[in-house]
């Protein structure tokens, strides 16, 4: 990959996957709004022109069908929604440079834009199709209206989705034994006439994107998997009233995901109209001035990866657009192992979490340094406190309180010292591990940057005990002013994760500038005179945890128990206990269970095997010799992560040829991800797993 290191300059944009306009947000929603902030402050911290857009997704069959439910018209079912989530972004310090909707004029006029490129370009056809069709109602059923079988993995799946199985997008009329969601009757088919745009033509293109884009692993992996099974042609129309209408033909509106990702550019160009081209230029960031374009960095839940990383690089390309830099796909939010639930009310709410008195950049802080970022995260309110009191009040909290009281009552804030060379220097390794980690669009690395320099003032107060040293003394003075610039430091890098806790420090310690507009420079600010400060961060206690998880445990037994009722369409399906295997009945005695040489290992080296997707060669020390063991880790792994892991290997395998590869022993992993086992305290190579 070749990408100019940030800041370029070219300007950015940062974008989030739109909210369907059909619900209120949840956690899961708000880890991606969260992450996408938290990256657009991180891009601007470096010195990066950057702007933040997104909007809600008005069109489709998720609002069709919750509008129908209603018995109102999809205008008013979803703008209620669209209305609310303006509101609620901001109470997260989600702050966009603009926020639109997939309906309005600008996009409305931008997709038919694309529309007509596509055409003359001559990317889209005509063909005649078999669609699912509800004798019943006499109408046909697009994507959400039908349900059936995945022809691909067998789950059962949406019309347009299989978003509890294989995770594909499905074309109209791929569903098997599909079933009308209107009546429960089985569909029959009709021939209809569709326009497609011929993304199979662009697969050459696609997969040289695929080798430049940078981002999260599972969105490349997954796609070259699919652009290898051979790509299929995308049919972009639908029969409905509700969309954007196609042009030229009265009966066809597009298809939603075709206005959806087009709303990034109109929602940018309505920034730029708004500030001035002069200032920020959608045109010059999606290249339509002919240039190469602006840093476009998608950050996205892992459900959305093939509309990300197929369909729409393949309309900006076939349309003469840039294309997207970066996709950073998350994993998904669950509760108790399983997917969040709109209707079954399995979530915790966005408005409910603020109810509960918690400050924004506690949840801020937790979505988006919890676990890997390609993870799924499964919320707990023991955790959240577990985060919270650790690291935010223990660490940040203490440090930064400790020492500014400190200082307001020896020496009425910032003592007249200069700011040793240690300490300077460690706050400049703070900010080269900061900038790093933005490098490669990984926010928790971002975010221990911060941690962690805050964990070297605690040590470093301790170890110099100014308490000891004689009050308003020259020594004394200098080792709080040492702190104190820690502090400084310590908010300019957390700030894009916590906002406002940070723009809070920065008042407290008198320092008389904008902390979000603040570069990574700025870091060696002089804090000013100040009184005594107030705590920043409060702890959790544990009374209240159990509260909360009482309170969750009822409503996850309440979900429960609708599951088999409920018809549900705004689901969000995670792993269920029913795909999981079943128990294997036979037991094996414990001599067969010792046969087996199982043992601790560390990967010291990692690299693909040519021509498979998923494997990798690692080279793995299991204490008594070094391995070679051929791994299929690529779904989740980063190989380039894989070296210095422990694993635990089966030694005593017998021996295996993968792709031309011998691979001597199994590295155990677990799930269809293969997600790696490793160990919790650090046992040796070579020790025994018993
Ligand atoms: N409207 C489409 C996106 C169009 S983007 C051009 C959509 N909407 S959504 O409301 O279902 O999801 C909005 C965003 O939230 C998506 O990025 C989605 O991946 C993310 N998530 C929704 N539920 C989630 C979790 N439970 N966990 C993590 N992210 C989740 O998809
Ligand atoms: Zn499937």
């Amino acid at each position: 990959m070749s990408h100019e290191e940030f800041p370029t300059d070219r300007p950015a944009v940062v974008t989030c996957g739109l909210p369907y306009a059909n619900g209120d947000l949840h956690i899961g929603h708000l880890r991606g709004y969260t992450a996408a902030d938290a990256v657009n402050r991180s891009l601007k911290k470096l010195g990066q022109q950057s702007a933040y857009v997104c909007g809600s997704d008005m069109h489709g069959t998720p609002i069709a069908v919750g509008a129908a439910q209603r018995g109102i018209s999809p205008e008013e079912f979803a703008m209620p929604f669209h209305e609310k989530y303006e509101e609620t972004f901001p109470e997260f310090n989600v702050e966009f440079d603009n926020y639109g909707r997939t309906n309005d004029a600008t996009n409305t006029e931008i997709t038919r834009e694309f529309v007509e490129k596509l055409e003359d370009a001559g990317y889209v056809y005509e063909d005649e199709i078999l669609v699912a069709w509800d004798p019943e109602e006499g109408q046909p059923l697009p994507d959400r209206y039908v349900e059936g079988t995945c022809p691909y993995c067998g789950e059962q799946a949406r019309g347009d989705e299989c978003d509890e199985g294989c995770g594909r997008h499905l074309e109209p009329g791929e569903i098997e034994d599909p079933v009308s969601t209107l009546t429960g009757n089985p569909a029959e088919y009709r021939e209809r006439e569709h326009k497609y745009f011929a993304v199979s033509e662009l697969a050459d293109y696609l997969s040289e994107f695929l080798d430049r884009v940078e981002g999260t692993s599972n969105a490349r992996n997954q796609p070259r998997e699919w652009i290898e099974e051979g790509l299929q042609d995308w049919c972009i129309t639908r029969d409905m009233d509700w969309g954007i209408d196609y042009p030229g033909e009265e009966e066809l509106v597009l298809y939603v995901w075709v206005d959806a990702p087009i709303e990034y550019v109109s929602s940018t160009k309505q920034y730029s109209e708004r500030v001035g081209a002069d200032e920020y230029d959608w045109e010059a960031v999606w290249g339509r001035d002919g240039g190469d374009g602006g840093e476009i960095v998608h950050v996205i839940g892992r459900d959305i990866i093939q509309h990300h990383t197929i369909f729409w690089p393949a309309m900006l390309h076939a349309t003469g657009h840039a294309e997207p830099r970066a996709v950073c796909a998350t994993g998904f939010v669950t509760i108790d192992g399983k997917g969040l639930s709109t209707s079954r009310n399995r979530a915790i709410w966005a408005e409910e979490y603020l109810d509960e008195g918690f400050h924004p950049d506690l949840l801020r802080y937790y979505l988006t340094t919890m676990g890997g970022f390609q993870q799924d995260l499964d919320f707990t309110w023991e955790r959240f406190q577990e985060r919270v009191n650790g690291e935010l009040v223990g660490t940040v909290g203490n440090f930064v309180y400790r020492s500014m009281l400190f200082a307001a009552r020896n020496f009425d804030g910032t003592p007249d010292a200069e700011v040793s060379d240690e300490v300077r220097e460690r706050i400049d390794d703070a900010v080269e591990q900061f900038e790093r980690a933005v490098t490669e669009y990984d926010v928790r690395n971002a975010g221990d940057a911060a941690v962690e320099l805050a964990q070297f003032g605690n040590e470093y107060i301790q170890q110099h005990e100014p308490w000891q040293l004689e009050d308003g003394s020259a020594e004394q003075a200098a080792v709080i002013r040492d702190c104190l610039q820690v502090a400084t430091a310590v908010a300019v890098l957390l700030e894009p994760i916590c906002p406002e806790k940070a723009e809070t420090v920065w008042a407290q310690l008198g320092i008389d500038a904008d902390v979000h507009a603040a570069e990574t420079e700025a870091v060696h600010t002089e804090p000013g005179a100040f009184d005594e400060p107030d705590e920043l961060f409060e702890k959790i206690e544990d009374d209240r945890v159990d509260e909360l998880d009482a309170a969750l445990e009822e409503k996850i037994a309440e979900a429960t128990t609708d599951d088999d009722e409920t018809d549900d369409e705004t689901e969000d399906t995670d792993m269920d206990e029913s795909d999981l295997e079943p128990l294997i009945d036979e037991r094996i005695d414990f001599d067969t269970f010792e046969s087996l040489d199982i043992r601790v290992g560390r990967i010291e080296s990692a690299e693909g095997v040519e021509g498979a997707d998923k494997l990798v060669r690692l080279e793995v020390d299991i204490g008594v010799e070094t391995r070679q063991i051929v791994a299929g880790l690529k779904q989740l792994h980063d190989v380039d992560d894989l070296v210095g892991e422990k694993v635990i290997v089966l030694a005593n395998l017998e021996k295996a040829e993968l792709f031309g590869v011998e691979s001597n022993g199994m590295v155990l992993a677990a799930g269809d991800q293969a997600d790696l086992l490793t160990t919790k305290e650090g046992a040796e190579p070579g020790t025994k797993v018993l």
